[in-house]
């Protein structure tokens, strides 16, 4: 009875096992050309084309401005609801005064910033749920999820992947101007598109 072995060399013109060397693949080469055919299949074809990279230019969303508190109203720990940038309830927001600097902060101390009021896991409310001498936001009611308010609203603990959206804020005077957001607010596909319609 024949012995076949893993050693055992193909017959010649036998169609699925060609002696030809050149019709051969070792393991590294069919690796490396699976993977310049899938890098070929991702890229944009004008790169193709072309043979270089595409230029892809950054694009900033547009806000309107909007005056949200009046600098010489506020104390350390003041509290301050709007919306922004829909009168849309999903985009209520808080101003807050801390008392120490923060990231994105304005006024003398920069201690003044603003964020979105939902939970960026489930949308839990936040609204009245901080601790303005800890600088925290939360914990959220559902799942506890909490927010450092001086370091751009990140997660500090909790189910929440992304940071709380932060309101940037401009001061003209004493007047203290909203004038876009820093993250994708919960529920929203785009900021920029009014829920309202
Ligand atoms: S909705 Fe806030 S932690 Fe889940």
């Amino acid at each position: 009875m024949a012995q076949t072995n893993d050693t055992q060399k193909p017959q010649s013109g036998d169609p699925c096992g060609a002696t030809d060397s050149a019709f051969l693949l070792n393991r590294r080469q069919f690796l490396f050309g699976a993977g310049a055919v899938v890098t070929m299949l991702s890229m944009p074809s004008g790169m193709i084309r072309r043979g270089m990279p595409a230029q892809v230019r950054a694009q900033m969303a547009q806000y309107e401005r909007k005056s949200i508190a009046k600098l010489s109203d506020l104390t350390t720990g003041d509290v301050v609801a709007f919306n922004y940038p829909w009168e849309h309830a999903g985009s209520a927001n808080f101003l807050v005064k801390l008392g120490e600097a923060a990231g994105g902060g304005i006024g003398p101390d920069e201690d003044i910033v603003a964020f979105n009021s939902f939970c960026t896991h489930q949308g839990g409310p936040l609204a009245g749920k901080f601790n303005t001498e800890l600088g925290i936001a939360g914990p959220c009611p559902l799942h506890w999820t909490s927010f450092d308010l001086t370091r751009h609203g990140m997660v500090v603990a909790g189910h929440a992947t992304l940071g709380l959206p932060q309101i940037t804020l401009e001061l003209e005077g004493d007047d203290i101007i909203a004038t876009g957001v820093m993250g994708l607010i919960f529920g929203y596909y785009d900021n920029a598109v009014n829920p309202a319609g």
